[in-house]
């Protein structure tokens, strides 16, 4: 399989379709609700979908293809060569005009992040990353910067956290949610783990390239997709930084369809320590123990 060539077609795609997102107005006409207003769907991300899954298939016939609006729930990724692709991640910004939307188009090949595009056509940010051969980063069509950016020691206490609510807003998943958000906002003082700023800028994958740049120490949340993921995973790890399971399960090596993600950025030091002790806020928040039970196949039942 050639890598390079499939990053060098995968980009093409990312930045022509970012074409359509960047012309197109969504309006309440033109936006459906999937499961309540936090999470929504628009016309343009259903054709943005079928338009890059017509290209890749066109270009790869005998590779799998799993897209968020054409997924069937119950498929699973095989070890077969698989395109992984959110059309837009960050519907919801896209919707606002915020400018924190991307494409992306994972390739995962025996079920590992193999190459990775992530496209902003906003920004005109690009990351790209081939399994091996580093991640890089550009913006408007510029020199292309190897990730990470910056890599200097990590600590909890001075992290810029990208922590997302999600779509479930009731349940034990959210009540862990909001235990970690409170617990990492507060002082210790208060009985927490202050840190310097948490994010929500609401699209998983530009905050996991964000986190293999250096630019946010960590992202985390539990209930995203394998498509707001799987090519920003293969960025990250390129960068020197790791995904790890999202819950405390000691799991370093999570599969891309793991539903619960802890991403940390690259560092001189502190990688380990911080996803420690990132755990253990996590853990906290689940007392007694017999409350919340941890479900092998996704989210907190
Ligand atoms: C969402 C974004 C958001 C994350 C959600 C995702 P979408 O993707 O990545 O940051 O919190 O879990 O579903 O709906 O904009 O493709
Ligand atoms: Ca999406």
């Amino acid at each position: 399989m050639d890598l390079q060539q499939l990053c060098v077609d995968m980009t093409a795609i990312a930045k022509a379709v970012g074409e359509i997102i960047l012309n197109a107005r969504p309006n309440a006409g033109s936006t459906s609700i999937k499961k309540n207003t936090a999470d929504i769907v628009t016309e343009t991300d259903q054709a943005v979908e079928a338009h890059i899954r017509q290209r890749l298939l066109g270009q790869y016939p005998s590779f799998e293809f799993i897209g968020e609006e054409s997924f069937k729930s119950g498929s699973e990724i095989t070890d077969q060569p698989t395109f992984i692709v959110d059309p837009i991640d960050g519907t919801s910004n896209f919707v606002h005009g915020f400018p924190a939307v991307c494409v992306s188009i994972g390739l995962v090949v025996n079920k590992s992040p193999t190459v990775g595009v992530v496209y902003n056509p906003f920004t005109d940010e690009l990351w790209t990353a081939i399994k091996g051969q580093g991640a890089f980063t550009s913006r408007n069509g510029g020199v292309r910067q190897r990730l990470p950016l910056t890599s200097s020691s990590l600590n909890l206490s001075s992290a810029c956290i990208g922590i997302e609510w999600g779509s479930d807003r009731e349940g034990p998943a959210f009540e862990l949610n909001l235990h970690v958000f409170t617990t990492l906002a507060r002082t210790e003082r208060t009985g927490g783990r202050f840190v310097n700023s948490l994010r929500c800028t609401g699209s998983a994958a530009i905050t996991i390239c964000r986190v293999a740049a250096g630019q946010q120490d960590a992202f985390w949340e539990c209930g995203s997709w394998a498509w707001d993921v799987a090519a920003a995973w293969c960025i990250l790890v390129e960068a020197g930084g790791v995904m790890v399971d999202g819950h405390p399960t000691g799991n370093w090596h999570p599969p891309v369809d793991n539903r619960r993600y802890l991403a940390v950025r690259p560092a001189s030091e502190g990688q380990e320590q911080f996803v420690r002790e990132f755990w253990d806020v996590v853990r906290s928040g689940m007392k007694p123990p017999s409350d919340m039970k941890l479900v092998s196949d996704g989210v907190l039942a």
